[in-house]
């Protein structure tokens, strides 16, 4: 029988219709293949959105979004909208996106593929072989925690304040979502906060740490987001899951995306208790080659696959298009991001072409 399953296509900005573009062709080749059948609506989001409505997430988006059975996101923001007053710009879109759908749970992972290696900024032997995933806490902490905002005190004094606030609550099941990942992979999870200074991080450490036992065969550790910095470009291979919060897995997501030289390919999923998943590349809209057939839609097609595997529970087909992104690095077809010496250069529709050529 044909599985049939509703998508929220959200291409935002920059060069996010054309990776995107490129994704729907995979999926559309993949699922007919493995007799899936998609239904793609497109809805607006980040400047796209304000440029049509005035705001970065209608309540119509929102809404479609929570009526699919998963959400394909591209990219959002740009220069024009960089000016605009917080609740008109493109990521209070995202974040409310994140709000919304209640996305609590973000796995953003870091993996070298050995046909990329001279791309990273490390060493070989100390990229080699690195497989890591940062489970980021992404609906709380500071970014959401109330008081917020910019206020004047009694004296007339200007002060900016955010609050990072976790419950007990909001810690067990993110932690819950690092323990079990953890347990699917190598077994091993650390957690990161900042329990020398925070009494907030004092709870999150506790409440990680209770968690522990019941998951005897997950080895747990904790480390100070500085040191984890650290550690993260000093011995890669140390992590295998990571789980922290919101500002932590921010900055460090980056990080150790960067291990990997190649932010282009990385995919990232946000998951919710119950309803849809969004799923997107980790890098930004890249607006200064929008437009001009140069992005590398890799990490696009990679969220897609992540789409499958994690929200509609269809590993099959999430795997081919894992395995058609191989080969493609394998035939030697590089865009401009990843492009190194002997290889052949395509442009983003030239690697969506070869993507269907190897999957058909
Ligand atoms: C990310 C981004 C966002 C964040 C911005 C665009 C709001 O940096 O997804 O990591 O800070 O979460
Ligand atoms: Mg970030």
């Amino acid at each position: 029988m044909t599985k049939q399953y509703r998508i929220t296509l959200l291409p935002g900005d920059g060069i996010g219709p054309e990776i995107l573009g490129v994704a729907v062709d995979v999926l559309q080749l993949v699922g007919k293949q493995c007799d899936i059948e998609f239904t793609f609506e497109k809805a607006l989001v980040g400047g796209a959105a304000i440029d049509a409505t005035g705001e970065p997430l209608p309540q119509e988006t929102l809404d479609r979004c929570r009526q699919s059975d998963a959400v394909l996101l591209a990219a959002i923001g740009g220069y024009k909208w960089d000016n605009l007053p917080r609740h008109q710009r493109p990521e209070t879109g995202l974040l409310g996106l994140r709000a919304g759908l209640n996305l609590f749970a973000n796995l953003r992972p870091a993996t070298i593929l050995p046909q990329l290696i001279d791309a990273s900024s490390l060493k070989r032997e100390i990229v080699e072989g690195v497989d890591i995933m940062v489970v980021r806490e992404l609906t709380g902490g500071i970014y959401f925690g109330q008081p917020k905002g910019i206020f004047e005190t009694e004296t007339g004094e200007v002060r900016g304040v955010n609050t990072m606030a976790y419950t007990v609550q909001e810690i067990d099941r993110i932690a819950k979502v690092g323990f079990e990942t953890a347990q699917k992979r190598q077994g091993r999870l650390c957690s990161v906060d900042k329990a020398n200074v925070l009494d907030v991080s004092q709870l999150w450490r506790d409440r990680v740490t209770a968690m522990a036992e019941n998951y005897p065969n997950v080895e747990l550790t904790h480390l100070y987001v500085d040191n984890a910095a650290m550690q993260l470009v000093r011995a890669p291979k140390q992590f295998d899951t990571i789980v922290t919060g919101n500002l932590f897995g921010d900055i460090l997501s980056d990080a150790a995306a960067m291990l990997t030289g190649s932010i282009g390919m990385l995919p990232s999923a946000s998951l919710s208790a119950d309803g849809p998943g969004v799923y997107e590349p980790v890098h930004g809209s890249a607006p200064d080659i929008a437009g001009q057939d140069k992005a590398n839609p890799l990490a696009q097609v990679l969220s897609a696959a992540m789409m499958l595997r994690y929200g509609l529970n269809e590993p099959e087909s999430a795997s081919k298009i894992e395995e058609a992104v191989t080969k493609v690095l394998d035939a030697g077809y590089r865009t401009g991001d990843i492009m190194s010496e002997g290889m052949k250069a395509v442009g983003c529709s030239g690697m969506g072409e070869a993507l269907l050529s190897v999957l058909s």
